[in-house]
C-alpha cells in the first residue's frame, strides 16, 4: 500500500477489537477502534477522518444500522462495511439499504476482510477522483467569459445572470453563431445545478422517432431492435440542465410530449406506460423566429408560452460592432496561445474591415477568422477575401471607443463654465473611454487582473496603475 490508509473499527466487543487492530495494522492500515456507535461519532467529532469503517450490527445503545444513519449523514461517501452476526439477514439488507458499502459475516475470513478493505477503498478513490475532475471542469466552464462592451450584451448576462440561479425555462434566440450555446451554459454554470449534468440535445440533427426515444428513452421490447431499456437525455439530466437547442425544428407530436413533461415534470418512456419523474432545468435554443411558426402552425402557442417564460435574444454581431475589437483580441489570445505562433495583434487596417463586414455567421465567424490568421500568420489573404466581398473598410472614426458616446458624458470642469484647453478635453474623454473599457474587461473576467490585462493588452503593472487612477473597485 503506497500511502496509509485510515480505518475505524466499531464493536462492542473487546476481543474483536484487538483482533481487528493487530490484524489490519499487520496489513499497513492506521486502525482506530471504538466500542460503540457513540464513541465513534465522538471520534470523528474530534478530528478522526477514517477512509473507510467496520462497523458491528449488534450493539447495545445506538445500534450498527443506527450509527450507519449518522455516519451517512455526515459523510455519503464514506464507505461502510457491516460485520454481522450469522443469519442476520433482514438486518444486512436494511443496513445495505441505509448505504452500507459491504457486509461480511462475523465467521469471516482474514482475506475476505482484506479484499472488502480493498474494494471500498477503490470506490472511494474514485470518487473522490470524480468530484475533482467535476470541480476542475466546473472552474473551466467558468473561465469561459462571453466577452464584449457593448450595452445589450451587458444587458443580456445581467438578465442570463439573474435567472441562473432559478429554474425557470429560458428560451434564447439569436441567429446562428452569436453564441446561444455559451450563454445557456452560463445559466448551468451560474446555477446550483452546476454540480449535475449538462446535457445537451439537437432537435434538428435526429428524425422524429430517434428524438423522441433520443429524449425519453424507451423500454426493452418498445420497438424491434430495442433489446434493453434505455434512459432517455432527460432521465440523464437529473439533477441537472437539459439544453434542447434548435427547439424550432421540433416535430409537432412530440412537442406535444414535451408540453406534457413541462406541465408534470414526468414522462413516461417510448413502450412504457410507467411515469418517470425528473428534475430538470430546460434551456431551449433556435435561430428561427418561433413566434412566426407559431402563427404559420408549425409551433404550438401553449408550448411556446411555456418555453418562453425568459426571453433572452442575442442581437447579431453586426447590430454591437463595438464587441468586435474585443473579441478579436479575445480570440487571438486564446489561439495564438493554443498553437504557439501567430500575431500579437490586428492591424488597424485589418480591424477597418471587421468593422464594417456584416458577419452573417457572427461570432463565430469572427472566431473562425481569426484562428486561421493566427494558424496562416499572415494578413494578406484576409484583405483579398474582404474584397472579394466586396466590403468597404470603415473610415478610422468609426472605431467605436466606448459602448456610449463619450461625449455625452465626459465632465468638462469643476465649475460651470470653466474654461479648459482642448488638450485637456482630450485627455479626459480618453480617460473615460479607457475607465470605462477596463471596467467592462474587469467585469467579465470576474476581476480576474491577470486575465484583464492580457484582453486589454497592457501588462498587469499598467493595469493595476489603471484601476488605481480611474478608482475602479470589484462591487
Ligand atoms: N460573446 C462571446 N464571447 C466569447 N465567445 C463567444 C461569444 N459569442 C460567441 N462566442 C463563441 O462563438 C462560437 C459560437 O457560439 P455558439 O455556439 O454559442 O453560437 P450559437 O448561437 O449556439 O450558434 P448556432 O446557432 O450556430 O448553434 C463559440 O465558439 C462561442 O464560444
Ligand atoms: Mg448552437
Amino acid at each position: 500500500m503506497d500511502s496509509q490508509y485510515t480505518v475505524l473499527v466499531v464493536d462492542d466487543d473487546p476481543g474483536i477489537l484487538a483482533y481487528l487492530e493487530s490484524l489490519l495494522s499487520l496489513d499497513g492500515y492506521r486502525v482506530m477502534t471504538a466500542e460503540s456507535g457513540e464513541q465513534a461519532l465522538a471520534r470523528l467529532n474530534n478530528g478522526v477522518a477514517p477512509d473507510v469503517v467496520v462497523l458491528d450490527v449488534m450493539m447495545p445503545g445506538m445500534d450498527g444500522l443506527a450509527t450507519l444513519r449518522h455516519l451517512r449523514d455526515r459523510d455519503p461517501e464514506l464507505p461502510v462495511i457491516m460485520l454481522s452476526g450469522v443469519g442476520r439477514t433482514a438486518t444486512v439488507v436494511e443496513a445495505m439499504r441505509a448505504g452500507a458499502y459491504d457486509y461480511i459475516d462475523k465467521s469471516f475470513e482474514a482475506e475476505e476482510l482484506k479484499l472488502a478493505l480493498e474494494k471500498a477503498l477503490d470506490r472511494r478513490r474514485l470518487v473522490q477522483e470524480i468530484r475533482e475532475l467535476r470541480s476542475q471542469l466546473a472552474e473551466q466552464e467558468q473561465l469561459d467569459p462571453i466577452v464584449g462592451v457593448s450595452p445589450t450584451l451587458q444587458a443580456m448576462k445581467d438578465l442570463l445572470d439573474s435567472v441562473a440561479d432559478t429554474d425557470v425555462t429560458v428560451l434564447i434566440e439569436g441567429e446562428s453563431g452569436v453564441g446561444k450555446e455559451l450563454a445557456a451554459r452560463r445559466l448551468h454554470t451560474k446555477s446550483a445545478r452546476r454540480r449535475g449534468r449538462w446535457v445537451k440535445v439537437n432537435c434538428a440533427a435526429l428524425p422524429p422517432d430517434l428524438l423522441e426515444s433520443e429524449l425519453f428513452g424507451y423500454e426493452k421490447g418498445a420497438f424491434t431492435g430495442a433489446q434493453k431499456r434505455k434512459l432517455g437525455k432527460f432521465e440523464y439530466a437529473d439533477g441537472g440542465t437539459i439544453f434542447l437547442d434548435e427547439i424550432g425544428e421540433m416535430g409537432l407530436p412530440l412537442q406535444a410530449k414535451l408540453l406534457q413533461v413541462l406541465q408534470d415534470r414526468e414522462f413516461c418512456r417510448v413502450g412504457g406506460n410507467e411515469p418517470v419523474r425528473v428534475d430538470v432545468r430546460i434551456v431551449c435554443a433556435t435561430n428561427r423566429d418561433l413566434r412566426k411558426a407559431v402563427e404559420d402552425k408549425e409551433f404550438r402557442e401553449d408550448l411556446y408560452y411555456r418555453l418562453n417564460v425568459v426571453n433572452v435574444r442575442i442581437p447579431p454581431l453586426r447590430e454591437r460592432r463595438e464587441d468586435i475589437p474585443l473579441l478579436t483580441r479575445y480570440f487571438l489570445h486564446k489561439y495564438v496561445e493554443k498553437y504557439g505562433r501567430g500575431p500579437s495583434e490586428v492591424s488597424d487596417a485589418l480591424m477597418a474591415y471587421f468593422l464594417s463586414y456584416d458577419w452573417p455567421g457572427n461570432v463565430r465567424e469572427l472566431e473562425n477568422l481569426v484562428k486561421r490568421l493566427v494558424i496562416l500568420n499572415d494578413e494578406r489573404f484576409l484583405f483579398s477575401e474582404f474584397r472579394a466581398k466586396n466590403v468597404t473598410p470603415a473610415s478610422p472614426a468609426a472605431v467605436p471607443v466606448a459602448p456610449a458616446d463619450p461625449l455625452d458624458q465626459i465632465e468638462i470642469g469643476e465649475k460651470p463654465g470653466e474654461v479648459i484647453s482642448l488638450k485637456e478635453i482630450a485627455r479626459s474623454a480618453a480617460l473615460q473611454a479607457e475607465r470605462r473599457m477596463i471596467a467592462a474587461v474587469l467585469r467579465q473576467t470576474n476581476w480576474n487582473r491577470r486575465k484583464a490585462a492580457q484582453l486589454l493588452d497592457i501588462s498587469y503593472k499598467t493595469l493595476l496603475y489603471k484601476i488605481r487612477e480611474c478608482g475602479l473597485e470589484p462591487n
